[in-house]
């Protein structure tokens, strides 16, 4: 009577089968966490290493060990306010205590995307009320007919420029004021502001930012947020307005007639950066709208702006 010549083989058939060995090919010796390449030759899954840093071995006895990503010589770096946390076979980033993901989720994969921030900052209801206020305050002011009803087409127009202008200011001003609040975002029912503070030239931050309001969104470069400005924080702020249409709606436009009716189908954004407001960007930003109507319309062409 003759044992297995292979010194391991009884070894690894006590331990639980299905566990030890995993019968991939004709070599089906191959430890946990581990597969056959061909007829002799085992490899570790992904995630794990040989216990001799052998990439293909054939000794019966060795093992894979997990890949420990977070340390040494990987060390996953996953961005401000974030660590990351070795699983077996893999790992992910996760903000520390007392941050979170704006999104809400826990973990998250690399520094890209990472939106870690303070939990206490962003409940603490100082910079948000003042936004809301700033919302709530151009909101009453967007949506009063009497107001609007009153002056002629010129006068609305620099009433609105002039509006807009002011609450790309003071969302701005208040995003400073406040830059532990990375991300804020509030809205009301016509108007919603989303703001993003970088506050560190961009090398800890994702390289292009997207902010999203209502159905609009704007991508922009984290470079042109701070133009330059390498010290002290710097925003971008991008609100929507769901109302404008309303006051700038075909009536206000000469050019309109019965035949060829003219209206916004979007609704109006403006983006804004500050503290510095140059206009040359390095990078394009991208705007992406919804259409307030889709597809042909019934009655003629009609114009879209
Ligand atoms: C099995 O794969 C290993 C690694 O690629 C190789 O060195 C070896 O020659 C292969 N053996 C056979 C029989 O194909
Ligand atoms: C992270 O990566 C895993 C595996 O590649 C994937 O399933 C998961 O969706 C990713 N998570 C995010 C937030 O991208
Ligand atoms: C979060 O922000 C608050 C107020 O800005 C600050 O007092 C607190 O120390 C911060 N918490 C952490 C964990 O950094
Ligand atoms: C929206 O703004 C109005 C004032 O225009 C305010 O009375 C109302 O409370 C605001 N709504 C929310 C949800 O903040
Ligand atoms: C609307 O505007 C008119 C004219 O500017 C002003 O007198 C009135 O108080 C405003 N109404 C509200 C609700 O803000
Ligand atoms: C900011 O970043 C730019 C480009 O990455 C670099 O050239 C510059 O030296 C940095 N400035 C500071 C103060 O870190
Ligand atoms: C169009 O806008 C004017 C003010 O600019 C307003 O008086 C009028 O009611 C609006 N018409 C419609 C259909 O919204
Ligand atoms: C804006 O940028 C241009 C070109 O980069 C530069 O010449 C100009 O001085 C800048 N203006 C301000 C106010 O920073």
């Amino acid at each position: 009577m003759s044992l297995p010549s292979v010194p391991g083989l009884c070894f690894l058939l006590s331990l639980s089968g299905a566990e030890a060995q995993v019968a991939k090919g004709p070599c089906n010796w191959c430890p946990l966490h581990g597969y056959c390449v061909n007829s002799t030759h085992c490899t570790c899954n992904p995630g794990f290493i040989s216990g001799s840093g052998k990439r293909f071995f054939t000794y019966p006895l060795e093992i894979c060990k997990d890949i420990d990503e977070c340390k040494p010589p990987i060390s996953i770096y996953c961005g401000l306010n974030a660590e990351c946390k070795n699983v077996e076979g893999s790992f992910h980033c996760r903000c520390v205590p007392g941050y979170e993901l704006l999104s809400g989720d826990v973990q998250f994969n690399n520094s890209n995307e990472n939106t870690c921030q303070n939990i206490t900052s962003s409940k603490t209801p100082n910079g948000h009320t003042e936004l809301q206020q700033i919302v709530n305050n151009f909101e009453s002011l967007l949506t009063n007919q009497t107001f609007w009803g009153a002056g002629s087409k010129q006068e609305v127009a620099s009433t609105a420029s002039s509006i807009l202008q002011n609450v790309e200011s003071k969302v701005l001003e208040t995003a400073l004021r406040a830059p532990g609040q990375k991300i804020q975002k509030v809205q009301n029912s016509t108007v919603a502001v989303e703001t993003r503070v970088v506050s560190d030239n961009c090398s800890e931050e994702r390289k292009a930012f997207r902010l999203h309001t209502q159905m609009n969104s704007v991508d922009i470069h984290c470079i042109d947020v701070i133009q330059g400005r390498t010290q002290g924080p710097s925003a971008v702020a991008f609100i929507s307005y769901a109302s404008l249409g309303n006051i700038l709606n075909a009536t206000f436009f000469e050019k309109a007639d019965e035949k060829d009716p003219l209206y916004l189908n979007s609704q109006v954004v403006s983006a804004a950066v500050a503290p510095r407001r140059n206009s040359s960007l390095s990078q394009s930003v991208t705007l992406t709208f919804q259409n307030l109507k889709v597809g042909g319309s019934r009655a003629g062409p009609g114009q879209v702006l």
